[in-house]
């Protein structure tokens, strides 16, 4: 099935990479116009390369800063003239420890990046989904906030919290015709993957690609599927519910995993 999203101004958050960046085609695609940011200028410069479609919004910004956060949205909504879907799709495992390992910094730049800006963004740009007829907040929570896991448990605490200001932001924005969900991909091989193999290729000695085949092969034997998933795998889930064909969903957690939940509530 595609989607005809023409004319919807989409802001979606961490576009420069992985997931967000995806996304951020796969609206292009369907006639969106798109708004998006990440940090490091040369990744949205290859975003906007390659987006279809005119009139998109594709900057810099560090969302853990408030001030370029509020820059950024005023940004959009000055270019836009209002705004119909917000992705709130920026996360980071951070710092693979056990609990005992993990500092009240750790936690602290985990809520900063996996659930403030999510926070901060949905209250700036509310009143303008309220003028919209097709408004959506999509929320990219991760099965770990579902079955959390013991390597990063700040990451799995903060991707609940997501998943439950979905359900709050829901109840508080239904009179409103705004329908809130969220999107909780299991393991999706992204430049965070990657860089855990750099990391560890590059203490071991082992080649690069050869600890990228070793994770991937080992991660896919967790996935009904056997495989881990492409960032791609994701976008199909994301634009329907942007859709007039999800116009009576709302308040949910769909996962998006290979069958790695198996959850069938
Ligand atoms: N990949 C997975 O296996 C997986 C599984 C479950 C859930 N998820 C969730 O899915 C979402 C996307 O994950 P992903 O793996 O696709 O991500 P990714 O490939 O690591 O990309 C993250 C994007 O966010 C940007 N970013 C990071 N910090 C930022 C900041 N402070 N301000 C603005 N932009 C920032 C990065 O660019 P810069 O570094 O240039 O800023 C990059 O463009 C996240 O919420 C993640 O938690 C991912």
């Amino acid at each position: 099935m595609s989607f005809d999203l023409t004319g919807r101004k989409v802001l979606i958050t961490g576009a420069g990479d992985g997931i967000g960046r995806s996304l951020a085609l796969a609206f292009g695609e369907a006639g969106a116009r798109v708004a998006g940011c990440a940090r490091t200028e040369t990744r949205m410069q290859s975003l906007a390369d390659d987006i279809q479609g005119h009139g998109h919004v594709l900057q810099t910004a560090d969302l853990t800063r408030l001030k370029d956060l509020e820059a950024f949205q005023k940004e959009v909504l000055q270019q836009f003239g209002g705004l119909d879907v917000l992705v709130n799709n920026l996360g980071a495992v951070g710092k693979l420890a056990d609990f005992m390992e993990l500092s009240d910094a750790d936690w602290q730049a985990s809520f900063e990046v996996n659930l403030l800006p999510a926070v901060r963004l949905s209250r700036l740009c509310i009143p303008s989904l309220r003028q919209s007829k097709t408004a959506r907040i999509i929320n990219i929570t991760s099965i770990a906030g579902i079955q959390p896991s013991p390597v990063f448990p700040h990451y799995s605490a903060m991707k609940a919290g997501l998943c439950n200001l979905t359900s709050s932001l829901a109840q508080t924005l239904a009179g409103d015709g705004i329908l809130v969900n969220s999107v909780s991909p299991g393991p999706v091989w992204s430049r965070s993957w990657e860089n855990e193999a750099r990391a560890s290729a590059e203490k071991s000695g082992i080649p690069m690609e050869a600890v990228a085949q070793e994770i991937k092969t080992s991660t896919a034997q967790t996935v009904l599927l056997k495989r881990m998933g492409v960032p791609e795998d994701v976008t199909g889930l994301v634009l329907f519910l942007a859709s007039d064909h999800a116009s009576w969903v709302t308040a949910t957690n769909f996962t998006v995993d290979g069958g790695v939940t198996q959850n069938p509530y």
